[in-house]
């Protein structure tokens, strides 16, 4: 299974959103990292087929994106925006009914699916409950749902786990995790640790470009020699520090400021190095 695509661009008006992309995602979980702005919604949406883009191919699963091919990809493709409302007064059941008829699925084929996608995302014990009564973490669970209802080979989410507790983010994760097995899921996130404990592949877009894209043990590697630790005594210390490196962390102990930052050449100043954490490649990746 895979998604392959080529030179890939998307302009708002005069605004450059995707500036020539070419991926190939395989089967798997695949992260995908950026700032706000950087392409990663404009990406997804041109998968789902939602926008076109002005240039480039995608080709998924050897079908290629064209308009004669929608239907095929959107029965291959299941997504969760990034924003997504369900409404508020239907039940947890009725909304994937409604989500399927929608979907133009067989109405037999619906009420079979439904209990054991509840039961996937863990919301079997609160299928009468009204969408309105749910937490924020539950509604992404539904969004899961819905997006996995006609069971898609694709599945792609937009950051799913902004806003939810840590043990939501968990079991949001490894619900994707674990619908990854033999399929492919793309995830946008800002949460470095969910794309570090889940995904083996990943792209990181920058302003429209890709900045990055492959496992995230060699963006690990690629910061290796560039993160330090050093201690200043006061804050005029470390404003001084902050004009020379970017310093990702500071610790305020008794006896000065302990400091983690990241520089290519080793600091004109009294420090040792670490090993990089992936947080720490994708920033001295995104610093230059
Ligand atoms: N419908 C639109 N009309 C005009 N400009 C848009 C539209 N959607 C996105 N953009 C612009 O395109 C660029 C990429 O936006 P996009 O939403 O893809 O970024 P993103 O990486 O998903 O950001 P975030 O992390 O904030 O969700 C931004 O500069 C944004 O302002
Ligand atoms: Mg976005």
């Amino acid at each position: 299974m895979t998604i392959v695509t080529q030179d890939l661009y998307k302009k708002y008006g005069n605004q450059d959103a995707l500036k020539g992309i070419n991926i190939t995602i395989p089967t798997g979980m695949y992260g995908i990292l950026g700032r706000n702005g950087a392409g990663k919604t404009t990406f997804m949406r041109i998968l789902t087929t939602l926008i076109e883009p002005n240039s480039g191919s995608v080709e998924m699963n050897g079908i290629p994106l064209l308009p004669k091919n929608v239907n095929k990809i959107k029965a291959m493709v299941g997504y969760l925006p990034q924003e997504f409302g369900f409404y508020p007064n239907f039940t947890v059941r009725e909304s994937l009914e409604y989500i399927g008829l929608l979907n133009k699925m067989d109405s037999r084929i619906i009420k079979a699916r439904i209990d054991d996608i509840l039961e996937e995302v863990n919301l079997i014990q609160h299928t009468r409950k009204k969408v309105r009564q749910l937490s924020g973490g539950m509604k992404r669970r539904l969004g899961v749902a819905q997006a996995i209802l006609h069971e898609p080979e694709i599945l792609i989410v937009d950051e799913p786990t902004t806003g939810v507790d840590p043990e939501e983010r968990i079991a949001l994760r490894n619900l994707l995790s674990n619908y990854s097995r033999d399929k492919i899921v793309i995830l946008s996130t800002h949460i470095i640790e969910d794309i570090a404990s889940t995904c083996n592949q990943i792209a990181i877009l920058d302003q429209g470009r890709l900045a990055f894209d492959g496992e995230v043990r060699s963006l690990i590697k690629q910061g290796e020699g560039c993160v330090w630790t050093a201690m200043v005594y006061d804050v005029e210390e470390l404003d001084l520090v902050k004009e020379s490196y970017p310093v990702l962390s500071t610790r305020f102990l008794e006896n000065g400021i302990e400091i983690r930052m990241i520089s290519r050449t080793r600091p004109a100043m009294e420090c040792s190095p670490v090993s990089p954490s992936i947080e720490d490649a994708y920033m001295l990746l995104l610093k230059g």
